[in-house]
C-alpha cells in the first residue's frame, strides 16, 4: 500500500487505526482528514506529529471539495470512520448525525467512485441490528432495527454503501463493530465516564437498572479487524468485528470499583437512556473465517491497562472535561443525578 486516507483519525478508534496503519504498512503514507468536532482531539496524535509518512488534513467528510483535495494524491483505499459517535448527544440533537452520518457518508462514496479508490472500508457498528433477545446473536443478514438516532444514520450510511455497491460498484467492505473501550476514548462513553469519576470522587450514573448488556472490544482489537477488512475484506460484504465479551453495565461498573479500590457507594441509579437498547450481541463467524480476524485482548486485562492509562494520563482528561463538556454533562445528568438521589446500586 502506498497511500491510505482514514476519516476521523482524530478521534478515539481512528486516532488508534492510524497507528496501526502506520506501523503495518511501512511504505505508505497515511493521511488523516478530519473536521475536529468536540471529540476529535489532535493530541490522540500527538507521538505521529513528526513522522514523515503522516499527514493531517482538517476537513469536513460532508463536503465534496475537501474529499476532493485530499484524494487528489490518488488513495490505495479509504477507511471512513468520521462520525458522530454518542447516543446521548444524538437524542438531544440529531442534526448533526444525519449530516456526518448520513449526508457525509455518502460524500464520501461518491468521492471513492470520482477519484476511481480501489477499496472503502466503512466503520459501522453493532448498534444497526437494534437490542438482541438473549440467547439469538444478529449475523450480517439480520434485519436492521435501529432503536436511537445514532444508530438510524448508522444503519442509512449502511444502507447508502450497499446500495451504491450494487449501483455503481462502489468496493465498500462495511465492519460493524461492538462497544469499544481504551485509551484516548472521549469521555462521554460509559468507560471513560466511569473510570474518570471513580479517580475524581465523582458519581458514577448508571442507567436503568444497570442491566443492559454490552459486547466490549479492546480498540487494539477493532483497529486490527477493520485492518483485516482492509486486507480481506470482498467488496458488497458486510464484517460483524465483536470482543466476545458480554457485560451488564453493573458487572462493567463493579469491576471498575474494584480495579480502583473505590466504593459501590459512588453509584448512582439514574433515570433510563429513552428506548435503551438492552443488550448487543453478534454473530462474528464469518469475520473469523473470511477475515481470520479473532479478539486477542481479555476483557479483564484491557480495562486493568485501560485504567491505568486513564489514571497515569490525567491531564488529557482534565483538558478535554472543561469548557463545553460541561455544559454537556450538566444537561446530561444534572436533573438525573438531582432526581436520583444518594441511592446506590443494590443487585
Ligand atoms: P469519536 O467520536 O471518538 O471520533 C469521531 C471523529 O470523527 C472525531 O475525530 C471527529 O472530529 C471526526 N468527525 C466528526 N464529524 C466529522 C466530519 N463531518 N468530517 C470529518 N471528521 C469528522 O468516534 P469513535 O468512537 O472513534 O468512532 C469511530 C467510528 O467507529 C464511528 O464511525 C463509529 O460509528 C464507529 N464505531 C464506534 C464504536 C465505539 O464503541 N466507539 C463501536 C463501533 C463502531
Ligand atoms: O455498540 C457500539 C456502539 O457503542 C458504538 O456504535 C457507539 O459509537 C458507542 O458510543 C457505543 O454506544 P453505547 O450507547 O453502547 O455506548 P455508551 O458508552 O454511551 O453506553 C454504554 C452502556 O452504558 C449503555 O447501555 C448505556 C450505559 N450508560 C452510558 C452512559 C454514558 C450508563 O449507564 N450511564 C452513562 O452515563
Amino acid at each position: 500500500m502506498r497511500r491510505l486516507v482514514v476519516t476521523g483519525g482524530c478521534g478515539f478508534i481512528g486516532s488508534h487505526l492510524v497507528r496501526h496503519l502506520l506501523a503495518a504498512h511501512p511504505q505508505a503514507e497515511v493521511v488523516n482528514l478530519d473536521l475536529l468536532t468536540y471529540a476529535g482531539n489532535p493530541e490522540n496524535l500527538a507521538d505521529c506529529a513528526g513522522n514523515p509518512r503522516y499527514k493531517f488534513v482538517r476537513g469536513d467528510v460532508a463536503d465534496p471539495a475537501a474529499l476532493d483535495q485530499t484524494l487528489e494524491g490518488g488513495a490505495d483505499a479509504v477507511l471512513h470512520l468520521a462520525a458522530e459517535s454518542h447516543v446521548d448527544r444524538s437524542i438531544h440533537d440529531p442534526g448533526p448525525f444525519l449530516r456526518t452520518n448520513v449526508l457525509g457518508t455518502e460524500t464520501v462514496l461518491r468521492a471513492v467512485l470520482r477519484h476511481a479508490v480501489p477499496k472503502l472500508v466503512l466503520v459501522s457498528t453493532d448498534e444497526v441490528y437494534g437490542s438482541v433477545p438473549e440467547p439469538a446473536r444478529a449475523a450480517e443478514d439480520a434485519p436492521l432495527r435501529p432503536g436511537n438516532p445514532y444508530s438510524a444514520s448508522k444503519a442509512a450510511g449502511d444502507l447508502l454503501a450497499l446500495a451504491h455497491r450494487n449501483t455503481h460498484g462502489t468496493p465498500v467492505v462495511i465492519t460493524r463493530g461492538s462497544n469499544t473501550y481504551g485509551p484516548f476514548q472521549f469521555p462521554e462513553k460509559v468507560l471513560p465516564l466511569f473510570l474518570t469519576n471513580a479517580e475524581a470522587g465523582q458519581s458514577l450514573p448508571l442507567y436503568g437498572d444497570g442491566g443492559n448488556v454490552r459486547d466490549w472490544m479492546h480498540v487494539e482489537d477493532h483497529a486490527r479487524g477493520i485492518a483485516a477488512a482492509l486486507e480481506r475484506g470482498r467488496p458488497g460484504e458486510v464484517y460483524n468485528i465483536g470482543g466476545g465479551n458480554e457485560r451488564t453495565n453493573l458487572e462493567m461498573t463493579r469491576a471498575i470499583l474494584r480495579l480502583l479500590g473505590k466504593p459501590e457507594s459512588l453509584v448512582r441509579l439514574v433515570p433510563d437512556r429513552p428506548g435503551h437498547d438492552r443488550r448487543y450481541a453478534m454473530d462474528t463467524a464469518k469475520a473469523r473465517r473470511d477475515l481470520g480476524f479473532e479478539p486477542r485482548v481479555p476483557f479483564e486485562k484491557g480495562l486493568e491497562e485501560t485504567a491505568r492509562w486513564y489514571r497515569e494520563n490525567r491531564a488529557w482528561w482534565e483538558r478535554v472535561k472543561t469548557g463545553a463538556y460541561r455544559d454537556y454533562y450538566e444537561k446530561q445528568y444534572g436533573d438525573r443525578l438531582r432526581a436520583a438521589g444518594p441511592t446506590a446500586a443494590r443487585r
